[in-house]
């Protein structure tokens, strides 16, 4: 069981641009500093999602709940969005078969099918709610505030479904919201509708170890115990603040600097693993939502994620990586042992073919990951690897502390608060405003102040 992070194609030796043996040694001090930036955010307890033992309660309770309720369910449907959703997409992907909900209650061992609905298009709404027989169903309505436009509307609609067809709310309900805030909250009181905590220190992308991410795990039968094993194993690693002990520091001090010395600020995360492929769009919306900031001083900072999945992007966005505009670091993500282990590439077709056959599936990938990163070195791009041995629990919980902890020492690096999303505020209140939110009124003022369409220049 490892986790490495491979950096060799991030330095000078490698790369133009990259970083040097002499460079490093001069950020030393910096990356320290990081590091006790961390530490004493921990210390004021504002980073709960590395206080995984503390939450062992809560997490047992959820474990004991799913136990006890996901016998005769046949789909759980997560409502929310944002960090409480796509962390649970990620954990679906890459601890479930392929095509897990397409495939018969027989072949799913008798377990649920997950859903998440991270989005209000009634065709998508309607289209899952056409699918789900409401008294075989789990709606988990997941939403730290409890008042989240988009996830409140899916759950009207829900509530009004389940009266509609007779299902008492707390049969077929579960919340996940703040332990005291919010109309969620309030709603699970008065109508008795299990409910579990989102601790108070951990924000929506930092929450998929909290029952955001382990309520749905353990109603699909998933190995909670071990993706927290695997969170904290890497939470204990990432303990120095040395650049060469700690791949948390380490991947956040290269993607920084390649961005802020080397103009290298888009950070492509390539998954060559379908099973770790849904980890990238979750990835993009912690380093985006967390890094996108403006400083304290005024400048407008942070980097631009990208999401690429191997071998599938080698025909598609590569392209862009190896001739387009040198602003870019690649990130593999690499899977030693696959899934189900090899398949076979069989023998015998046409003898233009015959390189392939006897090769397996996995290490034609494998291949396909080494071959990209070698020609993107010839062009002087920069890559790293992040590579595990499986793409199991234990690894999944040691990955996505990684990157949880890379971007608080990213936001200490960048000057900015990872944890807060100012710029997200005015495009919900501005939404507010339309439906006629009675808190929301004062809006008007920017609201008609907006430019509005010229139809000259509609064409
Ligand atoms: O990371 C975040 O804070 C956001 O992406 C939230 O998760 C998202 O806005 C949903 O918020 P809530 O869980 O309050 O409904």
């Amino acid at each position: 069981m490892t986790i490495q992070l491979d950096v060799s194609g991030m330095l000078s030796r490698a790369v133009p641009g990259g970083l040097s043996p002499e460079r490093l040694e001069a950020l030393a001090p910096r990356l320290a500093a990081a590091h006790a930036g961390l530490v004493a955010d921990a210390d004021r307890g504002i980073l709960g999602f590395r206080e995984l033992e503390v939450q062992a309660a809560e997490r047992a309770r959820v474990q004991a709940w799913a136990a006890a309720h996901r016998g005769g369910l046949e789909d759980v449907v997560v409502l929310g969005i944002g960090g409480s959703a796509l962390g649970a997409v990620a954990l679906r992907t890459a601890l479930l078969p392929r095509d897990w909900n397409a495939r018969s209650r027989e072949q799913r061992g008798g377990r649920p099918r997950l859903h998440v609905l991270d989005n209000v298009d009634p065709r998508s709404v309607r289209g899952l709610l056409e699918l789900v027989d409401l008294r075989r169903a789990r709606f988990l309505v997941i939403s730290k505030s409890g008042s989240t436009a988009e996830t409140m509307s899916q759950y009207l609609l829900v509530r009004d479904r389940l009266a509609a067809a007779g299902v008492a709310p707390p049969d077929a309900l579960c919340f996940v919201t703040d332990p005291a805030r919010g109309v969620l909250r309030r709603v699970a009181r008065d109508e008795a509708i299990p409910t579990f905590d989102v601790p108070p220190n951990v924000g929506g992308r930092f929450s998929v170890l909290s029952p955001v991410g382990t309520l749905p795990a353990a109603l699909l039968g998933l190995d909670v115990d071990q993706l927290i094993a695997g969170a904290i194993a890497m939470r204990d690693r990432c303990a120095s603040d040395r650049f060469r002990e700690n791949p948390a520091l380490a991947f956040a001090a290269l993607q920084w600097r390649a961005h802020v010395e080397a103009g290298q600020g888009m950070h492509v995360l390539m998954p060559y693993s379908d099973a770790l492929r849904d980890l990238a769009p979750w990835f993009v919306q912690l380093w985006a939502e967390s890094l996108g900031k403006k400083q304290p001083g005024g400048a407008h900072v942070g980097p631009t994620p990208i999401v690429a999945v191997g071998a599938t992007d080698q025909h598609a966005q590569v392209q862009l990586f190896m001739e387009g505009p040198a602003d870019k670091t690649v990130t593999f993500l690499d899977v030693e042992e696959p899934d189900g282990g090899e398949l076979t590439i069989p023998g015998g077709g046409p003898p233009e073919l015959a390189y392939l056959g006897g090769h397996g599936f996995a290490e034609l990938l494998r291949a396909e990951g080494r071959a990209t990163a070698g020609a993107l070195a010839t062009m002087g791009r920069p890559t790293m690897t992040l590579r595990v041995t499986r793409a199991d629990a234990w690894h999944l919980g040691g990955l996505l502390m990684l990157f949880e902890l890379a971007t608080i020492y990213a936001g200490q690096l960048y000057g900015v608060d990872p944890l807060d999303q100012p710029g997200v505020e005015l495009g919900k209140q501005l939404t507010y405003y339309q439906f006629g939110h009675p808190d929301w009124q004062r809006m008007k003022a920017i609201w008609d102040a907006l430019p509005p369409a010229d139809p000259a220049w509609v064409l």
